[in-house]
């Protein structure tokens, strides 16, 4: 089924007015693509969806986490990790604590390779990880440190090509992994769980942390389902809560543009806060 930009408009205006979540300023082209295929799933019209929520807000949940994108791995795009690892663990290594803030961190993937390559420098005792989403169960999964061993094993290349890229330096996953393939099971090791602090945070509508709170914050893949005027809103709020001589990292497709790109200075895909 098509769909049109004045029923989105009508959709998400009742999914804020019924719970307050905002996503107005989402691309439509992707709220687009989302929608069509939850009204395939539940095969129903526009109008009964909005109908079955009005009668049943706690549908609106279930609906939030369809429309956003949970697509997530471990070390997702090495070669970013890898620029990490050269450019920006050594400046942070100096520091006496390093704060991070994985912001739209879905499943914890990704805050869990940053973990493991804080451990693999020593850094990971002097750190404080945050990692927040808007989907509750997400959330929950990334607590429990709990995966899927037949998806991520899948990414344990990425794994290879980060914690490997030295002769001298060999890391098994299974140091930081527990699997069990009969149970398509994939675990944290339990010495590794509850140090990240996982949160419910909202970009759009949440209020952010202090002034000059970070030193890193990552948030990759989130930006792109956001028009321009929102990706500017948000990445302002990011810079407020840098350190100076902080970084921001973007997804690989994502990028700071128009006047505050003037306050980063670019290298590969680090942003420094240089002003
Ligand atoms: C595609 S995933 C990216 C996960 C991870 N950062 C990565 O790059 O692999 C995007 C995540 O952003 C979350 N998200 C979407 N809108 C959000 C918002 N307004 N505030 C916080 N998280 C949001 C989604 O729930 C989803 O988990």
């Amino acid at each position: 089924m098509e769909i049109h930009n004045n029923d989105i408009e009508r959709l998400i205006r009742e999914i804020y007015d019924l719970s307050g979540y905002n996503f107005f300023d989402y691309s439509f082209k992707s709220l687009a693509r989302r929608i069509e295929k939850i009204l395939a799933l539940y095969e129903c019209s526009l109008d009964n969806l909005i109908e079955r929520i009005k009668k049943n807000p706690l549908l609106i949940d279930q609906l939030v986490k369809e429309i956003t994108v949970n697509t997530t791995e471990f070390f997702r795009d090495p070669v970013v990790w890898l620029e990490i690892e050269q450019k920006v663990l050594p400046e942070l290594a100096n520091r006496e604590h390093i704060k991070i803030w994985h912001a739209g961190c879905s499943y914890g993937h990704e805050a869990y390779s940053m973990l493991i390559l804080l451990n693999e420098h020593q850094l990971l005792q002097k750190s404080t990880i945050i990692a927040t989403d808007l989907n509750a169960d997400a959330l929950q999964v990334a607590k429990k440190g709990t995966f899927r061993f037949h998806i991520d094993m899948e990414y344990m290349k990425n794994f290879e090509q980060v914690m490997n890229c030295y002769p001298n330096k060999q890391v098994q996953y299974t140091k930081y992994f527990e699997a069990d393939a009969s149970k398509n099971i994939l675990n944290i090791r339990p010495e590794f769980l509850n140090i990240i602090k996982f949160y419910k945070h909202d970009v759009v509508t949440d209020n952010y942390p202090p002034m000059e709170e970070f030193d890193l914050i990552m948030c990759r893949n989130l930006l792109i389902y956001f028009n321009m005027d929102l990706q500017n809103k948000v990445i302002y709020s990011f810079y407020k809560t840098l350190k100076i001589n902080s970084f921001l990292i973007l997804g690989y497709y994502e990028a700071i543009l128009g006047s505050i790109s003037n306050n980063f200075y670019k290298t590969g895909h680090i942003y420094k806060k240089v002003k």
